[in-house]
This record gives C-alpha cells, structure tokens and sequence, in this order.
C-alpha cells in the first residue's frame, strides 16, 4: 500500500470533499504530487500508445471531466501517467454552480455525488491557459450550457463556447448529460439532439474541423442510446463518452443515502451500468463509433474490461479522488498485464473482444 493509501488519503478524507480537490489540484499543479510518487510517465506508458480520430494518445487512460474544470493543472496531471485530460466542463459565461454543500463521499460505496452544477470560470479563462501551456498529452475541451439560457436557446450557447474553445482543444466534448443543470439532459433527445449536433458540425466545418465528441448519462433507456448512436453516427460524431453520473441510487451500502439530496453519482456502483451502456453501443453501432469508457474505473481490471467491451480509449475520476496520485500508473501496469495474457498485447487489438459480448 503507498504512502497515499496509508497516511494521506485518511488526511485528506476528513476534510470537506471540496477543500480536499482544491488541496488536491495545489498540490498537484505545484508538481508536489508527482515529485513524491516517483512517477516515470514514459515508462508507464510504454507499449500502450493508441491511436483515435487521428491524434496520438500515449496510453488510453484519460482524466474525466469535472476534475480540472478550468484547465489550471493539466500538464501536472499528466505528468501523473495520464494518456490525456479532458478540460471542463466549461460555460460560456462563467457560473458558480448550486450553494455548498454539494460534493459528498461515500466511502462505502467508494462512490462520490456531487451536484456542482458546472461552476467554473468561463470558456474564454479555460481557453486562454490553454492557448500558453505546453502540451504532452492529448487535451480535450468539454463543453456545457449555462444554467440560466433554456432550452430553446441552447444551440447558440453551446456554439458560441464552441468557438471560444474551438483553437486551444484537441477534442471537443458536447456535455448534454449533466444531471444539475434543470432539462440539460432533454438534449439528449430527438430533434433536439439533430439540431445541437447539426449546428456544431457545420461550425466545427467552418472554423477547421477537429475530433468532435458526445457525452451522455447512463439513465437512457436501451431505445434512448440506440437513437443517441444513431444520430451520432449520421452526424459524424468521432466518438461517444459513456458516461456521465447516474441518478440512480440502487444498490448503495451507504445508509440514509437520500438525505444527500439530488445529484449525480460516481465509482464503483456506477462501474455495473456503464460497462452495459458501453457494450449497448458496441453491439448496436456495430463498432462503428468510437467509445471513450467511463463510470467505476479504480483499476487495470476495470480499465481492461472496459476495453474489452469496445471502449477504445477510458477515463476515470472518482477512481483518482479514491487511489491518488499513483492512480494511473498503477492502473496502467495491471492493464499490461492483462493486454499481455489476453492478446497481443496491442491496445486496439482488444477493443471489443469480450466473449460475453457476442454472446
Ligand atoms: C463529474 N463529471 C463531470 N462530467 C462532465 O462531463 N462535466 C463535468 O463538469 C463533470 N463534473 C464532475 C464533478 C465531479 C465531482 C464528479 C465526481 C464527476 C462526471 C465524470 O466526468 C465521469 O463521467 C463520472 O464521474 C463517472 O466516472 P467515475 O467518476 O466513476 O470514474
């Protein structure tokens, strides 16, 4: 067990969960995180770089969204063995999310709800630290709608951010599955999706087209993500995040888990629904889009069998906030491992080869 697991994260846990990411992201971006852990990026890396709508991933193992929402720490994470880091979500007017508290742990559960509510500092502040840092990751840029525009008005707002963030990204992430912005999740649907997915794609055209990508909730029905597949596909998207946080409290160890209230929730009891939303999408699609796996990742076993369901790529946060900053290096080791005595010991060569999947 490491020095985190033993001394720190007992610590950091008794702080309020928001005081410990803020401690958190200081003491990563200050570089203290890596320094202590005796990370070697390149070593960890080693033999599992990919490749996904045309840019270079060093290893398929990338920071969700939500951790470093104003891309204030990105190349400090990466330097923690993280193959890429998606920035965001971030609004086009800057917002500061629903009152405190709003982030909670379930270490019962190794599990986390939060219902931030997308505060952040604005697309234009996330996208002019972009524009100056260095990269050695591939960096991605989430994007949201802000709470107070409804609906109706949601195509403008998303394209707007979308442009703002368009030259610094990567990839772009359309975030329409966030359970605390009010109807946000609406967008998932319909008409409603074509005409988001349109009007980003004819932007994306105009300004040079990059990677383009959709995030959604693992509390569609089975008929909801085959039709969010299929408009994906007709418009091209490069490839689907599945999945943001659940509503769902089933299951949970954790006792008197209403008194929390709303919002959504994250790690290991997520782990079970977003291994069936991405096998879904698999099966349906064919292979056809692209899956970044996300929901319940702690480890290499995890992260693997999240591939093996057809993820080409998989991200992870709760399962960081959980294992610290040896995270993803030790989650990199054990996927050798099992990438080793599966196949041929190549990333891509694994991506939908579950035996349950064709069953
Ligand atoms: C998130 N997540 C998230 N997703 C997103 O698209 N935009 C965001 O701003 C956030 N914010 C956020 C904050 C916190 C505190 C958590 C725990 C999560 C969702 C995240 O990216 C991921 O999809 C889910 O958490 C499931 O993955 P894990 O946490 O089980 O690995």
């Amino acid at each position: 067990m490491s020095i985190y697991n033993r001394v720190i994260r007992s610590l950091v846990f008794k702080l309020d969960p928001e005081t410990a990411h803020d401690l958190g992201i200081w003491a990563i971006r200050s570089g203290l995180a890596a320094r202590f852990s005796g990370i070697d990026v390149d070593e960890a890396s080693k033999g599992l770089g990919t490749e996904l709508f045309g840019l270079s991933f060093k290893n398929p193992l990338g920071l969700a969204a939500g951790f470093d929402k104003n891309a204030i720490a990105v190349d400090q994470l990466a330097a923690l063995g993280f193959g890429f880091i998606e920035t965001g979500t971030v609004t086009l007017r800057p917002q500061p999310g629903h009152d405190k508290p709003r982030l909670f742990r379930l270490p019962k559960d190794r599990a986390l709800i939060n219902r931030l509510g997308f505060n952040n500092e604005g697309a234009k502040a996330a996208a002019d630290r972009l524009s100056k840092i260095e990269r050695s990751c591939v960096v991605g840029v989430n994007i949201g709608k802000n709470k107070d525009v409804p609906n109706e008005e949601a195509v403008e707002n998303y394209l707007a951010t979308f442009e703002i963030v368009h030259p610094v990204a990567d990839y772009v992430a359309v975030n329409i599955s966030s359970p605390n912005t009010p109807d946000l999740r609406e967008l998932q649907k319909g008409e409603s999706l074509d005409r988001l997915l349109s009007a980003l794609q004819e932007k994306n055209q105009e300004l040079g087209s990059k990677p383009l990508l959709v995030k959604i909730a693992p509390d569609l029905t089975e008929p909801e993500i085959e039709a969010a597949v299929d408009k994906c596909i007709a418009h091209q998207i490069n490839a689907i995040i599945a999945t943001n946080t659940t509503v769902s409290r089933n299951g949970l160890k954790t006792p008197n888990v209403d008194a929390i209230g709303a919002g959504g929730l994250s790690g290991c009891p997520l782990r079970k629904r977003s291994d069936e939303v991405i096998s879904k999408i698999y099966r349906h699609s064919k292979g056809r889009l692209p899956i970044i796996g996300v929901g319940g990742v702690f480890n290499g076993n995890d992260l693997f069998r999240k591939i093996e369901l057809g993820a080409s790529l998989v991200q992870a946060y709760t399962g960081f906030i959980y294992g610290g900053p040896r995270f993803a290096v030790d989650a990199l080791a054990e996927l050798k491992n099992r990438l080793n005595e599966r196949g041929s010991g190549v990333v891509a060569d694994a991506v939908g080869t579950a035996s349950d999947l064709r069953a």
